[in-house]
C-alpha cells in the first residue's frame, strides 16, 4: 500500500475549494471545540520549533488535546534536526510516531525535504517564505467581520518580503480577496511567489497590486495587515528595517484613508509605535485578539481536514 498524503507547506496547497472547507469547518469549531476529535486514543502530533512561539504553541498544543490528542512539543535544537540525520530520514522516522508534524523553521526547502520522506501530513508552523496557517486564521476573522471573502480589498503594508506579505497574497487570492502588498523599495514579494499568486489568481478572479506609496495603497480597502519590520533571522542582516518602513507606520491618519468600516489586522507580536500604533491596535477597528484566537480554531480544522485526505492506494 502507498500512503498519499496531503501536506500544507504554502497556502496554495489547498484550493479555493479545499481552503472554503477549512474555513467552514473552523467556524463549526469555533462554537463546538469538541466536535470534532480525530486524534482520540491518543494520537500523536508533532511540534518542533526552531523559532521562538507563543501563539503557535499554544495554540496547536491546545487543538491536538481537544482533538483527544497528544502533541509532542520540542525545540528543534534538542533534536537531530540541526545535526547530521537527513530531513527526509526525520520525516521518515516520525512518520512511525505521529499522524502529523507541524513545524516551524527557516527555509522552506527544509519542510520540503521532510515532506519528501513523510507519509503523514507536514504543516508548516512558519518558515523564511510562508506563514500559511496565521493566514488561514486571518481568513477566518474576515469572514467573521465582512461575511464574504471574494472581492474584499486587503492591504498589507511593511515588509512586502517576509512571510506574512508572501502567505496574504497567496492565501488571499485563493480566497478572492484583492490584495495590495504596500512595502518600500528594495523589500517587494519575491518574483517567483507573486507569479504563484497571480496563477492563482487568474483561477479566482482576484487582483494583485504591488506599489511603494502607502497612502494610495490604502485607499477604499476593507483591511488594513501590517507585521513586524525585521522578522526572526532578519535581526542582523545589515538593512535598515526602520527608516524606510516609517511611512508604512499604520497609524490614525492611514487608516482614515482606508473604508471607513475597514479592520486592522497584525498576526502579532506586535511592536507599538513601529508598525502600527496603540491607539490604532488598541482601537475599535482592531482585530487582532479574535484574530489570535483563530489560530486554534483555524488549525484545528486544518489538521481535522488532513488527517481525512490521507488516502491508502494500490500500489502499482
Ligand atoms: N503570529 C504568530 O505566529 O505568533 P507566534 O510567533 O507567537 O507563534
Ligand atoms: N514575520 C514574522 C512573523 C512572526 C509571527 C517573523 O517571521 O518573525
Amino acid at each position: 500500500m502507498t500512503t498519499v498524503v496531503k501536506h500544507f507547506l504554502r497556502d496554495d496547497d489547498l484550493t479555493p475549494a479545499q481552503q472554503a472547507e477549512v474555513l467552514e469547518l473552523a467556524a463549526i469549531l469555533k462554537k463546538d471545540p469538541f466536535a470534532r476529535r480525530p486524534l482520540e486514543g491518543p494520537r500523536g502530533v508533532g511540534v518542533i520549533f526552531e523559532k521562538n512561539s507563543t501563539r503557535t504553541r499554544f495554540s496547536f498544543e491546545m487543538g491536538i488535546a481537544q482533538m483527544g490528542g497528544h502533541a509532542v512539543v520540542v525545540d528543534g535544537r534538542s533534536t537531530q534536526l540541526g545535526r547530521e540525520e537527513t530531513l527526509a530520514d526525520t520525516g521518515r522516522v516520525l512518520s512511525r510516531y505521529v499522524d502529523a508534524v507541524v513545524w516551524r523553521t527557516f527555509g522552506q526547502k527544509r519542510l520540503e525535504q521532510m515532506a519528501t520522506g513523510a507519509t503523514i501530513p507536514i504543516v508548516n508552523a512558519l518558515s523564511d517564505e510562508f506563514h500559511p496557517c496565521q493566514v488561514l486564521a486571518d481568513l477566518q476573522t474576515l469572514i467573521e467581520q465582512k461575511g464574504e471573502l471574494k472581492g474584499l480589498k486587503l492591504t498589507y503594508l511593511g515588509d512586502g518580503a517576509n512571510n506574512m506579505a508572501h502567505s496574504l497574497m497567496l492565501g488571499g487570492v485563493t480566497a478572492g480577496i484583492d490584495v495590495t502588498i504596500a512595502s518600500p523599495a528594495g523589500f517587494e514579494p519575491a518574483d517567483w511567489v507573486v507569479a504563484a499568486a497571480r496563477a492563482r489568481a487568474a483561477e479566482t478572479g482576484a487582483t494583485i497590486t504591488l506599489t511603494q506609496d502607502p497612502q494610495a495603497g490604502v485607499v477604499g480597502a476593507d483591511a488594513l495587515v501590517t507585521d513586524t519590520w525585521t522578522s526572526m533571522g532578519q535581526e542582523n542582516d545589515g538593512l535598515d528595517r526602520v527608516g524606510p518602513f516609517r511611512p508604512f507606520q499604520i497609524n490614525k491618519e492611514l487608516l482614515a484613508k482606508a473604508d471607513p468600516k475597514a479592520v486592522v489586522l497584525h498576526c502579532l507580536p506586535a511592536h507599538r509605535g513601529e508598525e502600527v500604533t496603540d491607539e490604532v491596535l488598541d482601537g475599535p477597528q482592531s482585530v487582532v485578539w479574535d484574530e489570535a484566537e483563530n489560530r486554534l480554531h483555524a488549525q484545528k480544522a486544518l489538521l481535522v481536514w488532513l488527517l481525512e485526505q490521507r488516502t491508502q492506494l494500490d500500489q502499482a
